[in-house]
Formats: C-alpha cells, structure tokens, sequence
C-alpha cells in the first residue's frame, strides 16, 4: 500500500500565485506517490469567519480550486473537514495528551498575545478557545488518517512539532498506536514574492490572483516593483521579483534566455511584465474557466465532497476503533 500524504487548504478566499506555487502545486504532485487526502479544514477557519454564507462559499471556492487546478475526485480522496465527525472525538482525546504550555508557545497565539500586550489590553482580548486549540484539532487532521507525510509552508512547521509531540505522548502512553507524521517542506518555493518584493500574502494586498479575469491579472503584475534601470542597462535576475515569478512558470530554456537578457542588458522591464502576464494566462486560462463553471454547480461540488467524505471515513474509523480501544472507552 502507498504512504499516506495529507494536506489541508485552508477556506481564505480565491487562491494567488504564492498558494499555488507554495502548497497547490506541489500538493498536486503528491497524487503519484502517496494515497493523497485533500480536504478543506472548514473548521479550522470558523476560528475567524463569522458569516455562515461566506464559510461556506469560502469552502466550494478551495473545493473548485483543487479540482480546477488538476485533482481528479475518482482517483484521489478530497472531502471536507466538517463531513468527519470523528476528527472531534480524536481532537478531543488529544487535547488531553496535550500540555497546556506547547499551546501557549504557538506562534499564532503568540502573536495575539503579543499585539495585545504591546497594545496595553488585556492579553487574551478577542482569542478565543478555538483559537487557542487550533493547533489540536490540526493534529486530529493528521493523526486520525494515519498519515506519513504531510505538505506544508513553512508557517505550518510549528503545528507539524506540535503534531509530533501529541502523538509520541500518547504513544508513550498506549503504545504504536498512532503514525508520527512527517512534515514535507518544500526549500525552494518557500517564499514567492508579492508585487512589493514581500512574501506573498493577501494580508500583504500584494498578491496576483490566479482565476480572477486577466485585466485583474495584468493590473498587479504591471505594478510589480521594480529598479529604476533602462532597458539597455545590464541587470542581476536574482534581484528582479518578475524574474522570481517567471522562473517557475517558464521553461527551462526560456529561463536561461531570460537570465542571459538580464545580465547582458537590452530587457525592458515592461515587456518581461508583459510576458509573465501571457504566460499566467496560458498556464490558468483554462484552469479558470474550470473553476468558474465548478463554482457555478454547488450540488456537483457537494456530491464531490460527500463521496469524499465516505472514502476518507473508511481510512479513519479503523485508527479511531484502535484509539477508543487504547484510551478504554466505548468503541
Ligand atoms: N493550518 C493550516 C493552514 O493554516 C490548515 C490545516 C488545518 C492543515 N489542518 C491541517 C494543513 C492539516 C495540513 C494538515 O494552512
């Protein structure tokens, strides 16, 4: 049987090129190695969304983004979190192999702490519970499917150890019981720059969306950051965030072409922008049209999810029998 891989795509809204090329992309790879679950961490993002209608809209836009983008739902296993009663009652039994003080280290929580404290409030204002055990229920995420691998931004690194040490606790306790996961970072893709030459991050306003229409592509990539060097001018590609883009949607001759342009001068930068534009379009034109036409079907989308849901259910209730039966309650 094939390793399990498991990736979760967090419900934030439509998708940019630093999620593609940082998670979507190599996510999709994962497919020819591993048994791979995709499934959209609905849950997870009820910890800040506030309006039903935006959640769940929220979760079809994730769910068309990776079918759009390539995942086939007959070969692969792509389901939503809240269809999976069980991750509850594992992240329950977690939550008591889980020392309350590695939750108060997590950088997240962390860093609301830290606003609070140096805005002078109290410094728990405005977290909540969920909040504060989202890295738990991330664990069940993982745990409850026995998965080996798990592929992740290196944000997430923090929440994989956390994964790591809950586990090997009740391990420690009961026995092999659960599968210790490992994280699988990607060192090249970590950081895609944004417009601004910042990582790429919607709370940045830096992003250059993948399915929105091509004027509201053109528009951030013409407003890329660049120096003030005339075409004629010899230039380093390494410090050109066009040139940082384009390297990963190009060929590999089209790259060294490029690089050899840079370095000789006689590259305009409005015309690489133009470029990078034709080639993002190439590359999503049709991926988007997908995407518009699986959003505009919810009831294909929810059909998808649920016969998801019922492959993944199938791996899980096996490991959740094992755990009830270690822990000594009802199984
Ligand atoms: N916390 C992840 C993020 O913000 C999303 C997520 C939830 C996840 N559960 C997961 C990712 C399990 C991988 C595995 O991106």
């Amino acid at each position: 049987m094939k390793p399990i891989a498991l990736t979760g795509l967090k419900p934030t809204g439509p998708p940019h090129i630093g999620n593609y090329l940082g998670m979507l992309k190599p996510s999709l790879e994962l497919a020819e190695k591993f048994q791979a679950l995709y499934f959209i961490p609905d849950y997870h993002a009820l910890t800040t969304v506030r309006d039903g209608k935006e959640l769940e809209n929220l979760t079809y836009q994730a769910t068309a983004t990776w079918i759009a983008l390539g995942l086939n739902p007959d070969e692969v296993i792509i389901y939503r979190q809240s269809d999976i009663p069980e991750v509850f009652e594992l992240a329950w039994i977690l939550s008591c192999f889980t020392a309350k003080g590695l939750l108060n280290r997590s950088h997240a929580y962390k860093a609301i702490v830290d606003d609070n404290i140096a805005a002078g409030r109290e410094e728990d204002k405005n977290i909540n519970i969920g909040l504060f055990t989202y890295p738990v229920l991330m664990a069940a995420d993982i745990l409850l499917f026995g998965s080996h691998v798990v592929p992740v931004g290196l944000d997430q690194q923090q929440h994989l150890e956390i994964t790591r040490d809950v586990a090997l606790t009740f391990n420690n306790t009961y026995g092999d019981v659960l599968t210790i996961p490992e994280a699988l970072i990607r060192e090249e893709v970590m950081t895609i720059p944004g417009i601004d030459g910042r990582k790429m991050s919607k709370s940045y306003n830096n992003v250059i969306p993948i399915f929105a229409p091509p004027n509201q592509v053109l528009k951030p990539v013409k407003r890329i950051v660049t120096d003030s060097k005339r075409p004629e001018d010899p230039k380093d590609p390494e410090d050109c965030h066009i040139f940082a883009i384009y390297r990963h949607f190009a060929n590999a001759d089209a790259v060294a072409a490029k690089r050899a342009l840079y370095l000789e001068g006689g590259l305009a930068y409005g015309a690489m922008k133009q470029e990078l534009f034709e080639l993002l379009e190439a590359t999503f034109a049709d991926k988007r049209d997908r995407y518009n036409a699986l959003l505009n079907d919810p009831d294909a989308l929810d059909k998808i999810l649920e016969k998801g849901a019922e492959k993944a259910r199938a791996i899980a209730s096996p490991i959740m029998a094992k755990v009830r039966k270690a822990v000594g309650v009802s199984i």
